[in-house]
């Protein structure tokens, strides 16, 4: 037989946990429609789901979980749309000081800050300092993300200090760049989970994915349940994991 169908286990085992996981949190638009609804209802319900993986993660004792909020190309949507989501986003951060916070989260934003508002900026810097003596889950927020724009600003970092003689072009290599992205000092993603059935990396974590695994549900991001959430790390603990090796 060519194929064998693995024994897929159905409980999740607490000491193979992803250490990182990353989230493409997509659907919110369509779940809005099948219910004849704004999209911004969806992206608002989005938010809510949102909180409650982060929060289980964080019970799990999962250590990172980064999460696309807003791409480099998001800008392209109707004004209507990303104004919505700046000030979701916003509120999300001013309330995560209350709640997420209390429950111990790390709250970072990643990606490139120069299109943000100043206000946006700002609260993002006080989210930063309120939670960063925090000691659970690292909760990376993409926000105006690109992959290949985290890279483009990571090479010129690095060209900048090939010009300040800090380094020598011989010093450059795979972890001089992982040390210059916005993760810097954080593990690559094991997991990356997208839902609504789009099966692509959109930009996100390009870098760093180079050895996660995937995960595709048709499950649309605001119906994306504590149980979705197990269920997929269950998949994930089948997957053997080789890292090109044998
Ligand atoms: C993709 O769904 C989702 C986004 C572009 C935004 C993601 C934002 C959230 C989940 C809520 C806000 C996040 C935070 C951190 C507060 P889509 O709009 O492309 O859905 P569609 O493909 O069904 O149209």
């Amino acid at each position: 037989m060519l194929f064998k169908k693995k024994n897929r286990k159905s409980e999740l085992d607490m000491s193979r946990l992803p250490t990182h996981i990353g989230v493409i949190m997509d659907g919110n638009g369509r779940w809005a429609k099948k219910r004849g609804l704004p999209r911004s209802a969806g992206h608002q319900a989005g938010a809510d789901t949102l909180k409650k993986i982060v929060t289980e993660c964080n019970k799990m004792g999962i250590k990172y979980i980064t999460v696309y909020a807003f791409s480099t190309e998001n800008w392209k949507r109707p004004k209507e749309e990303v104004d919505f989501l700046m000030n979701l986003l916003m509120s999300y951060l001013k309330d995560a000081e209350r709640t997420l916070a209390g429950e111990n989260v790390v709250i970072r934003a990643i990606g490139s800050r120069r299109e943000l508002s100043e206000e946006m900026c700002r609260q993002i810097e006080k989210t930063e300092n309120f939670t960063k003596n925090n000691t659970g889950i690292v909760m990376n927020i993409a926000l105006n993300y690109g992959g290949r724009e985290e890279i483009v600003h990571a090479v010129k970092d690095i060209f900048k200090k090939l010009e300040d003689g800090e380094c020598n072009i011989g010093d450059v290599d795979a972890d001089m760049i992982s040390d210059n992205l916005y993760t810097k000092g954080q593990p690559d993603p094991d997991f990356i989970i997208r839902t609504s059935n789009e099966q692509r990396l959109s930009n996100f974590m390009m870098w760093q994915a180079s050895y996660s695994e995937f995960y595709f549900t048709e499950r649309l991001w605001p119906d994306f349940s504590v149980k979705d959430l197990h269920d997929a790390i269950i998949e994930y603990q089948s997957r053997d994991r080789r890292y090109g090796g044998v």
